[in-house]
């Protein structure tokens, strides 16, 4: 055998042989427990405590603006999508720290800012010359937009 050909087989063995090697030492031992994921993960995914608690969790304390709501444009969107994650709320609504967020500027340009990739159905406005000092809350009934307050 040529001695090119012959240091050409060592070369792949040993390429392949550190990928066998390294493959083995790097999957975690649970990988392919249940598929092709880490077995493990299911737990520590479980373990988390969430934060978000859903619309019907409002209900029980909030139904008059449930009712609003449901009435108006912005009847598809849940509490939490505005108010952010609210289920420390919910488990001790007395507390003034765990208080859901009434900030909302943002929140309302996350959907609302001029942005030519939205359909031109979703109602935009162009922040700068839309009364840009002031908060949203002033002049737009979050729970009723159509509304005007
Ligand atoms: C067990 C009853 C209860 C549940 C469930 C509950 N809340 Fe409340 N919520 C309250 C009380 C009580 C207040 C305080 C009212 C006040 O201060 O006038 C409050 C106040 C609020 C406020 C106003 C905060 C502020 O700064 O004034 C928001 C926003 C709010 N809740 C959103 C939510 C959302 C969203 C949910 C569902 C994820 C929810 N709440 C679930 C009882 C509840
Ligand atoms: C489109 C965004 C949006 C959605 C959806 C929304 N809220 Fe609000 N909510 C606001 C904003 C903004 C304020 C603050 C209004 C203000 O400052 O006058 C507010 C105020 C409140 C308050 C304080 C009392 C009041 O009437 O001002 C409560 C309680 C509340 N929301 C609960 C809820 C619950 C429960 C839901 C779901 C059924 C919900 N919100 C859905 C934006 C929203
Ligand atoms: C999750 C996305 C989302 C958020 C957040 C949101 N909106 Fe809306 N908004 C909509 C949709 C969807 C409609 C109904 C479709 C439409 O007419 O554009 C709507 C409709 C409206 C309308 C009625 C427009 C009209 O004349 O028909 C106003 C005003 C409005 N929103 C203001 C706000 C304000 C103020 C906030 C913040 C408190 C806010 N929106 C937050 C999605 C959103
Ligand atoms: C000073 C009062 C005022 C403030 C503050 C204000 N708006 Fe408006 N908004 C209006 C009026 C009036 C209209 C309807 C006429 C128009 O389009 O100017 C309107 C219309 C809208 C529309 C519907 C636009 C359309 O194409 O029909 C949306 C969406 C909207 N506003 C969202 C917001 C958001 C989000 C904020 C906060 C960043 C905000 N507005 C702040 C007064 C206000």
């Amino acid at each position: 055998m040529p001695p090119q050909v012959f240091r050409l087989i060592l070369l792949t063995v040993a390429i392949v042989g550190s990928y066998v090697i390294a493959r083995q030492l790097l999957t975690p031992p649970s990988f392919r427990q249940y598929g092709f994921y880490r077995g493990e993960a299911l737990a520590e995914h479980a373990s988390h405590t969430p934060v978000f608690a859903g619309r019907k969790a409002c209900l029980e304390c909030h139904e008059d603006i449930q009712k609003k709501l449901f009435k108006d444009a912005h009847k598809t969107i849940g509490c939490e999508t505005c108010h952010g994650p609210s289920s420390a709320h919910c488990a001790d609504p007395d507390s003034a720290a765990k208080k859901p967020d009434k900030k909302n500027t943002t929140a309302c340009l996350r959907c609302h800012e001029a942005n030519p990739s939205r359909p031109v159905t979703q109602k935009q406005i162009n922040v700068k010359n839309h009364y840009s000092s002031q908060k949203c809350a002033e002049c737009h009934m979050p729970h009723q937009p159509n509304e005007v307050p």
